[in-house]
């Protein structure tokens, strides 16, 4: 039976209740911790692919792949508040439908966290490069430093992002030593990011500029563009999920949260919509100011974004201006509209808080490999804490070697995809640890109850299935490609060492004695 080895629920809130943190959270600082996640190199780098993939579509891309992250972030609030340990989807799958699958959700994890953290320091190499250097400081780095190569979807004459490299390494550096950022650092970040896109809104939808013609015709490539390829605005929805990939991250202060009832679903939902309604109106300040119309492909089918033929298009003299082609797109459009010192603070802006994001997406994921390591699933030397510095060095140190080699081959839009594929299934099976949990445990306190669950929970499945779906066929098939590898080394090493397996049920919840779950360190600790 592989469907076995479900790890005992009592075993986990014993862990739970031990921790027993003060609960002081309110619904403002969750949705503050919420933005802080969420808002980064997807509304900052990928509103340019999301134009490739739609034109001004994008905005519809926004708002439906918003819909499926605010069902799939019901069920987070339910599961979060009935299992508030560390281990996230990993974990609550564990609990529910056994070992294996909740390996299929670790496994899968990876690609949500490690590889977004490629992706956002890609994001922050084009900012870095475009802002600080070139327009700052006028130096011009050679491409081959800028972006990987060609054949890997790179720029032409590229070979290496050195930027995104680098930045990788420094937040893995922080996070080997024991960083950790305080609420106060967090706020102030998630000031900087709202400010700098309020600025954006504003200038850009009462610029002289702004055309409503430009919004037509508003689905150039249709709703769907068609299987596999990606593209029209279910595909660009696909894609810009990941301007939301971050939100489940709010989950994991549900046990730390003043009336969790009331504030963990609002402080989701809140961060969402929040977000979601700025993502609208940046698209349409974008778009409107300058145009979003993708570069049509042979058959009116938009060139595939970060393929090779747009790289080898926007190397053109016409298309040097396009929103399309700019690796910085919301301060490429204040440039464009003359507000070009406001466009280069913008990109300070993003310079500054993007970091955190790949902070924040990093933790998690040494976060997962320490749990399964823990259980025995992976290698004991993983789970590793120095003794000084109190982290698991090990394991934050191998995944940051592999992010940063992630984010120095590989361009941002097609690690976006892949970050989104593993994402969909850990959303997909959470909604479904929702409703398995519902039948065979429903009697159990759940400080927070998804209303309509038996609607939602498979609006959820439904919503994820499809934007999977929509995602290009090379970024869908990582999901099984990646899966299989992690089924041979379940059955190779990992189901034979399980520890709950040979019967001892271990629950962790904090790395070497440490009180921080989280990178944020909220308020709320006991000191
Ligand atoms: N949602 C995060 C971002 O857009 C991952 O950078």
């Amino acid at each position: 039976m592989i469907f076995d080895r479900i790890k005992p629920l009592d075993a986990i809130l014993a862990t739970a209740e031990k921790k027993s943190l003060h609960r002081s959270l309110g619904a403002f600082q969750l949705m503050l911790f919420g933005i802080g996640c969420i808002i980064g190199t997807g509304i900052f780098v990928l509103t340019a692919a999301g134009a490739q993939k739609a034109g001004p579509g994008l905005m519809l891309a926004f708002v439906i792949a918003g819909a499926v992250c605010i069902v799939a972030a019901l069920c987070y609030a339910e599961i979060a508040s009935m299992i508030p340990v560390a281990g996230s989807a990993y974990t609550y799958t564990y609990a529910t439908m056994g070992e294996f699958l909740a390996w299929t959700v670790g496994w899968a994890l990876v690609l949500e966290y490690a590889i977004a953290a490629s992706a956002v320091s890609v994001g922050w190499s084009g900012y870095f490069t475009g802002t600080i250097l070139n327009d700052t400081f006028g130096i011009a780095l050679p491409p081959w430093l800028t972006a990987g190569p060609l054949a890997l979807g790179g720029a032409p004459g590229g070979l290496i992002n050195l930027p995104a490299l680098i930045i990788a390494l420094l937040v893995t550096w922080l996070l080997m030593i024991g960083t950790s950022e305080s609420a106060k650092v967090n706020a102030v970040l998630v000031l900087v990011k709202v400010t700098a896109l309020t600025l954006f809104i504003g200038l850009t939808l009462t610029s002289g500029e702004f055309d409503s013609a430009r919004f037509n015709p508003f689905l150039p490539a249709g709703v769907f563009g068609g299987w596999g390829t990606g593209v029209g605005a279910v595909g660009a929805a696909a894609t810009i999920f990941f301007a939301y990939v971050g939100f489940d991250a709010v989950s994991t202060a549900a046990e730390e949260t003043k009336n969790p009832q009331r504030n963990v679903p609002i402080g989701l939902i809140g961060s969402l919509l929040f977000c979601t309604v700025f993502y609208i109106l940046v698209a349409a300040g974008a778009i409107g100011t300058i145009g979003g119309q993708p570069i049509m492909g042979p058959g009116g089918v938009p060139f595939p974004a970060g393929s090779e033929e747009l790289a080898r298009q926007c190397a053109m003299p016409q298309y040097a201006d396009a929103l399309v082609c700019s690796n910085e797109a919301l301060a490429h459009v204040l440039r464009e509209i003359g507000f070009g010192a406001i466009g280069n603070m913008l990109g300070y802006a993003a310079i500054l808080a993007l970091p955190s994001v790949i902070l924040v997406l990093l933790f998690a994921q040494t976060r997962i490999f320490f749990v399964m390591s823990r259980d025995g699933l992976l290698p004991d030397g993983l789970s590793k804490v120095h003794p000084k510095w109190k982290t698991p060095y090990v394991v934050t140190a191998i995944t940051g070697i592999l992010v940063a080699i992630g984010a120095a081959f590989f361009p941002v839009g097609q690690l976006a995809d892949i970050a989104n594929a593993g994402t969909l299934y850990a959303f997909l099976m959470v909604a479904v640890a929702v409703m398995v949990l519902r039948r065979t445990d429903g009697g159990r306190p759940r400080s927070f109850r998804v209303p309509g669950v038996w609607i939602v929970a498979p609006l959820t499945v439904a919503g994820c299935l499809f934007l999977f779906l929509n995602l290009p066929a090379a970024a869908m098939l990582m999901l099984p490609i990646w899966s299989v590898i992690g089924i041979v080394i379940y059955f190779a090493y990992s189901r034979s060492r399980s520890h709950l397996g040979k019967g001892v049920v271990e629950v962790v919840d904090a790395i070497g004695g440490s009180e921080h779950d989280f990178p944020i360190d909220t308020p709320s600790r006991p000191d």
